[in-house]
This record gives C-alpha cells, structure tokens and sequence, in this order.
C-alpha cells in the first residue's frame, strides 16, 4: 500500500526522499514538502509539482495533512525544534542522522517519541546497504565463529573533508556538530550492530592538525579566486569543476552543474575560502578505541588523508577473520586453516541516492516497516540513541586526551 511522505528541508537528504518518492510512486506518494530557502522552492515547484509546498512548518501543522512519516532533513541543530514539533502533531519520523547535535537535545527528542508515542527511524544509512547487511548475515551464521574485535576506519577524501568539514555546514563544531558524531556516529551505530554486544566504555584521540593558518602556503589569499598558489590540491575553481566535487558545487547553486555556472557562484562564497584560513574547527584526524560487553573491542580511524572515500572493515572471529572495503562491494573471508572466500555484493539495483546502496535500500526497508512487513536493518530511536551516546562519550574522551569515559543510558 503507498505510504504518504513529508519531507521537511528540501536540501541534498531531502531531495534524494523526494526522489524516490518520484520514481517509485507505488511506495510513496509526496504529499507535502516544508522548505524556506527561495531556490529551493522553486526547485521544488518545477520537480515535484504534485506536492503541497509550505515555507513555514506551522503553517504545515495548521492544514492537519495526513501522512504516514515526516522525513526531518533539516540541519542538526534544528532537528530537535522541527523533530519534537511534528511528533507533538502525531506524525511518525524518518529523521536525518545525528539525532541531534548534543546529548540533551537528543534526549530531548528521546522523551518526546515515548511521550507523543512516536516511531522515529534514524537515518543510518550503512545498516541497510548490501554490503554490512551481508556481513552482518555471515556474523549471525556463526561462520566467522565467536565476533571478538573489529577494526574499521573511515576515509573522509581529502577533497570531501574539504568541502563539508573545512568550507561546509559541518566545518565548525558549535554551528553543526563534532566529526565523530557527524560523520562517525554511523560507524559507531555500525560496530554496535556487528559487534551485537553493548558498548561500555571509549577512548578517543585526535584533533585538527593541517587544516589552519600554520599551514596555508606563504602569500596565501582568504579565497581561492584571488589566490596566486594555482596547483593548490584545495583550490576551490580546480575542485568544484573536477569530477570528484562537481556535485557537491549544489550546496552554492542551484543551477545547472556546468564550469560557468559553478565558477560564477562559487565566487565570494564560503567554499571559495581557503582551507586554511578558515573559522573551522572540527577534527581531521580521530582514533577510537571502544570495549564492548564481555572483553570484546573494536578500534575506529576516522581520517581526511586519503585520495578516495572508502570505509574499511576487519571483523576478526574464532573461527575466520573478514576484510572488506564497502566501496569495492567485496569482502574475504579467511578461515583460519582452510580456503578464502571471496564475496562480491551486487548494488546495482539501487538507483536513487548513494552510500553505496544505503540510501535505496533504506527507503525499501521504510516502506516495509510502514506496511507492518519484515523490514532489513530497520532499527528506532531507542538502538540509535547508542551509537550517539558513544560518540559524545567520545568527543569528550578526546578533549580530555583519551581520558575513559562510560557509556551512560
Ligand atoms: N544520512 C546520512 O548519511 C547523511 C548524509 C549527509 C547529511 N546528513 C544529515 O542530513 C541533514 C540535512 O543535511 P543536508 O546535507 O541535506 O543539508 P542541506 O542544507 O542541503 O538541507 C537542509 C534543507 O533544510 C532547509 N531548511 C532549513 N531550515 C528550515 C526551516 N526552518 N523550514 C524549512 N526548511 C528549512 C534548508 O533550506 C535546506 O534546503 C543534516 O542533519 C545532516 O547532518 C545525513
């Protein structure tokens, strides 16, 4: 049955929810979209003209529309105003990760999903990919024996740091949220789930140590556009016309992506500033060592020096150890004495949004759950509420230099 869907900010989340409710409208119908930015709601007036457009949440709530979830994809400091205020209204939530971008906040909207009675679905897009979902069926079949440590580590992209966490809406811990939590708190929701034992306490270490004015080449100017350092690795106009950051140029225009269009808006905007003469403050490298329940551990780098984005994996069991790099959609298994078994994920059916599949596939699973069917990888506030809990019990073991903080519930 087609579930009606609210998306609540328009911006990059919001518009892959929006699209997928276009191209599969068997599974959802958008009924209504809230966004206040003037370009976006023109975007949104030509994309999705069947869909009732409010400019002000309220104004939404007074018309009692009905619908099956909200989708709140504004920024993290907005989520518990917008999250609290629609579940007051009685509409269920698939809310953007991070719940929130500090532990009361996200308490906050805790509380109110049990007082309002409100199912909330975080967006934690890696659960519902095909890669950790597959792993996550070889650890339940026992296969790999015993799970007793996990390493894993995100590889941010130098060119991907660059944009959200140096020039971006996450650059600045205050405005948006700390690294751990803003990129991490997925990796930290996803060594819960495949360590399937509870976290109780994390050390972590790390800090900014490239992205700052000690390190801008002499005669470095406050925007890439008057900059004589031309073969800059970060030089904006190089990046947003390059195909590894073409697309994330729709964060300054709304036009279409060609070098005219790009050049002329990035121009004076924050991602033209140069990465080291920036107000930025979140970190670019981070280590967190975490002990799970009965002794087992696990171990998260979180770094900006790489060439590419990737997230990879080491699960080692009793019986066999698991390697894997989600990007490649493949994974070994190598049984201690016997063969290696080579795994290849197929995503090709995901043709809407990204995180290798997540995004699709979380969407399938939400329609399901909507539907009351068995749903992959669906999980509610009360399990995401954990990883977000690890990462501020991170973040404040970082700047106290590791010191050991427990995980309290
Ligand atoms: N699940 C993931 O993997 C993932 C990835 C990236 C970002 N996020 C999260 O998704 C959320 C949105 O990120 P984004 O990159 O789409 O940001 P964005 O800035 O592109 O989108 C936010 C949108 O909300 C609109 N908005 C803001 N305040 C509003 C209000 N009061 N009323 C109506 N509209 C309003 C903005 O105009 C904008 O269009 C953030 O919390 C972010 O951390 C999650």
């Amino acid at each position: 049955m087609t579930k009606k869907l609210v998306v609540f900010g328009l911006g990059q989340r919001g518009n892959i929810y929006a699209l997928f409710a276009k191209t599969y409208p068997e599974k959802f119908s958008l009924v209504a979209i809230i966004e206040n930015d003037p370009d976006r709601i023109e975007y949104a007036k030509t994309t999705y003209p069947g869909a009732r457009l409010f400019a002000d949440y309220r104004d939404f709530l007074k018309e009692n529309i009905d619908a099956d979830i909200v989708a709140v994809a504004t920024q993290d400091a907005d989520h518990r105003e917008h999250a609290i205020a629609m579940m007051q209204a009685g509409y269920d939530l698939l809310l953007e990760k991070p719940i929130a971008n500090n532990k009361e906040d996200c308490l906050a909207i805790y509380e109110a999903s049990k007082q309002y009675d409100k199912k909330v679905v975080v967006c934690h897009v890696l659960r519902y990919t095909p890669f950790y979902s597959t792993v996550k069926r070889y650890i339940d079949s026992g296969k790999l024996g015993e799970v007793i440590t996990i390493h894993a580590s995100e590889n941010v992209g130098y060119y991907h740091q660059a944009h959200s966490f140096v020039r971006g809406p996450w650059h600045n811990k205050a405005q948006s949220s700390p690294m751990i939590l803003a990129k991490c708190c997925h990796d930290m929701d996803i060594l819960r789930y495949l360590m399937g034992e509870e976290c109780l306490s994390v050390n972590s270490y790390g800090g900014l140590y490239y992205f700052n004015k000690e390190h801008a080449p002499e005669g470095a100017t406050q925007y890439c556009s008057d900059c004589p350092h031309k073969d800059c690795i970060y030089k904006a106009q190089k990046l947003y016309t390059s195909d590894v950051s073409r697309g994330f140029s729709s964060y300054f225009t709304t036009k279409d992506l060609t070098d005219e269009n790009i050049l002329t808006d990035l121009k004076g905007s924050p991602y033209d500033k140069c990465v080291f003469m920036n107000d930025n403050d979140v970190v670019d490298h981070e280590v967190t060592v975490m002990q799970f329940a009965n002794g087992k551990t696990a171990c998260h780098t979180m770094t900006a020096f790489s060439r590419e984005i990737y997230r990879d994996l080491k699960v080692h069991g009793t019986k066999a150890e698991l390697v894997g790099v989600i990007e490649d959609s493949a994974f070994e298994v190598r049984y201690f004495g016997g063969e290696v078994e080579k795994v290849r994920i197929d995503v090709s059916e995901a043709n809407v949004g990204g995180h290798c599949g997540g995004d699709y596939f979380m969407m399938n699973s939400l329609y399901k759950a909507l539907n009351g069917e068995p749903a992959e990888g669906i999980t509610y506030l009360d399990v995401s509420i954990e990883s977000h809990l690890m990462s501020f019990a991170a973040e404040e073991s970082r700047l106290n230099n590791g010191k050991t903080e427990r995980i309290e519930k």
